[in-house]
């Protein structure tokens, strides 16, 4: 496909998925945001990457959720969705919200990992390369370092948007106490914490005590990842590992041996429950997590446009009665 021969839909904000405002700042984001983790490195169909990016971005999917380490080999989503960028979104770049991360390994060495600034700001220039942006939306401490001050890691996000290298920071991952900390720094350094990125389905509910009404509290936003548990809250595995699932693969991060037999029934009364709604399990997995009302955005991780399309149908019901949450509850 060459450069002029995609053309957004012109009602992508009309007939699109959303906004949320991001906590208490003026960033709105895509009710359900692209998270390319997984299906966009270089192992990965590169066809169905690029159809994936056009058709969330016809939908009004604003929000492209990548790290440092995205892709396999790491690195190569960020450098697939950079040439795709290039080549087809010239123009739109105003229109998106790229996030990037660091926190994770990276490269060789003592400064390829965890939370120095040394390792940050390095691997945020890697970053802005391998996109071929000059800036990034939102750039995230990917997790916290216990062996690094805050104050430093902090400073590292603080310093990277005075230099305009980013416009916004977050963290993920991080312990309730020391995301107080973190949102205390960064505010006092004057670059308040946009955004918490953490785990968030029915099978991952933690935080909801903690990192969700912390982020409340502090006027944060709050952005769910895995909210389909890697596709286990979807009716994929009810039958046996299809062959181009996340868990049949080698390189996936969905291990076989955590589609227990325990998991795999909870599914199926899962999958009752979102029949008895209209949806399917997927959509109601994705549908779920706005029942708590601290939740900005749900990144997905989709493998086809139709898996897209399924989930951007979720938000077609997102009501839920007591009923149905305490029955949902019980098989978290
Ligand atoms: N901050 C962090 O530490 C962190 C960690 C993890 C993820 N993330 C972010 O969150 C994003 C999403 O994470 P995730 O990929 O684990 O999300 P997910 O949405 O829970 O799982 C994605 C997988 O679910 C399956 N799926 C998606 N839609 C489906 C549908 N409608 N029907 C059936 N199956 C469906 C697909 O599996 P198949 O491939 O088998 O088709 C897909 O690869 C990542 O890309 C990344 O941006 C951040």
């Amino acid at each position: 496909m060459s450069d002029k021969s995609y053309i957004p839909s012109s009602d992508r904000y009309s007939n699109s998925v959303g906004y949320n405002y991001c906590g208490k700042s003026g960033l709105k984001l895509p009710r359900i945001s692209l998270g390319l983790w997984h299906n966009f490195g270089d192992v990965d169909d590169a066809n169905e990457a690029l159809k994936m990016i056009l058709f969330a971005f016809d939908h009004g999917i604003t929000h492209f959720d990548l790290a440092n380490n995205y892709g396999v080999p790491a690195g190569s989503a960020e450098t697939n969705f950079g040439k795709m960028l290039q080549k087809h979104f010239g123009s739109y770049r105003d229109e998106m919200i790229i996030s990037t991360k660091a926190g994770h390994d990276m490269w060789p060495g003592p400064y390829g990992d965890w939370g120095s600034r040394k390792y940050l700001i390095a691997s945020l220039n890697q970053s802005l390369k391998r996109m071929q942006l000059e800036y990034v939306d939102i750039f995230y401490s990917h997790r916290y370092d216990p062996s690094t001050p805050l104050e430093e890691t902090m400073g590292a996000l603080s310093d990277m948007v005075k230099q305009g290298k980013a416009l916004y920071v977050g963290i993920s991952k991080y312990p309730e106490d020391k995301a107080r900390e973190a949102y205390r720094i960064l505010r006092e350094n004057g670059t308040p914490c946009l955004i918490n990125q953490d785990k968030y389905n029915i099978f991952t509910r933690a935080i909801e005590q903690s990192v969700l009404p912390l982020a409340e509290e502090n006027g944060i936003g709050f952005i769910a990842f895995s909210p389909l548990a890697q596709g286990m809250l979807s009716d994929k595995y009810l039958h046996g590992i299809p062959e181009n699932s996340r868990a049949a693969q080698s390189y996936g991060f969905l291990q076989k041996n955590q589609l227990t037999t325990e998991v795999i029934e909870k599914t199926g009364k899962l999958n009752d429950i979102a029949a008895q709604r209209g949806q399917t399990l997927a959509q109601m997995a994705l549908a779920w997590c706005f029942h708590k009302s601290q939740v900005t955005s749900v990144i997905v991780g989709t493998s086809s446009v139709k898996q897209l399309q399924d989930n951007i149908d979720a938000l077609k019901n997102l009501h839920f009665t007591d009923e149905e949450l305490w029955r949902i509850g019980e098989l978290g």
